[in-house]
């Protein structure tokens, strides 16, 4: 076995909303070696290498998940930054959207087209506990209590990728933190999501989001679009 593999494409995926590359992230310790940092426009290394050493990773290989996204679909940036909410800045020709977890990064992009992206990650095969009074409506936290012990934790877990997945993808027409508790999602088995806003924005928005699971990982995208407020009567 290659005793250290780099920063790998892991996955290419075609999901509902635009097409996702995941990359493996090793355990570094320490700086990023020249190899990862040699995949980064020049600003791009200024930047990665005045984070936090522990951010460092995480930060790349968004960068290098987001390439190859973009190669796929025909499309060159020259940097990746972030804007001054956070998001990616990616040329005006495609949309597209960053999330990480310790060994994994993931990109989905897609064409321009009024949309726009979000992609979340959250790993599944360990309980996680004390989020449902933040991340659940009343309504979802009832029907989530219904549920066995055992799915419970899984399906609060849901909700909050989508949840995460429909921020990113709504934050550039709200500007504004929007909390878990301002939205709703219900999933299905087959991968699909019902979505309610409970929030009045200006311009009314269209929200899809759909889910999957990839390993330990459920792997969750939104895209939204600005619609007349007629459409939503
Ligand atoms: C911004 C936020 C969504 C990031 O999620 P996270 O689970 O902490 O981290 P992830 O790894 O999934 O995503 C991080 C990536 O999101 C992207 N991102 C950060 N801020 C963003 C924003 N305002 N809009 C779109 N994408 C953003 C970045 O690409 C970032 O990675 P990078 O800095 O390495 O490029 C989350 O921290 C947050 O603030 N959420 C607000 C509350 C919320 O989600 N409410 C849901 C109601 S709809």
């Amino acid at each position: 076995m290659q005793a250290n593999p780099g920063f790998s494409v892991v996955f290419d995926l075609q999901l509902a909303h635009g097409l996702c590359s995941g990359v493996h992230i090793p355990p570094w310790q320490g700086a990023l070696p020249d190899e990862a940092l040699g995949r980064l426009s020049g600003e791009e290394q200024r930047y990665a290498t005045a984070l936090a050493q522990g951010r460092q990773s995480t930060w790349v290989a968004g960068r290098i998940a987001m390439r190859r996204a973009l190669q796929r679909l025909g499309v060159k940036a020259d940097s990746i930054l972030p804007d001054d909410r956070g998001a990616p800045i990616l040329p005006s020709t495609v949309v597209g959207s960053i999330s990480h977890k310790r060994t994994l990064a993931v990109a989905m992009v897609s064409e321009a087209a009024g949309w726009t992206l979000g992609v979340d990650l959250e790993d599944h095969s360990a309980p996680v506990k004390g989020i449902a009074r933040r991340v659940l409506t009343p309504r979802e936290k009832d029907e989530i209590d219904r549920l066995s012990e055992a799915g419970r934790s899984r399906a609060v877990l849901l909700r909050f990728s989508l949840k995460e997945a429909i921020y990113k993808a709504i934050d550039p027409f709200v500007k504004r933190y929007v909390g878990f508790r301002e939205v709703s999602v219900w999933p299905a088995d087959n991968g699909s999501a019902a979505v309610a806003i409970h929030f009045v924005s200006d311009p009314a928005l269209a929200v899809e989001t759909c889910w999957m699971e990839y390993g330990d990982y459920f792997l969750t995208s939104a895209r939204a679009r600005a619609i007349d407020r007629a459409e939503t009567r």
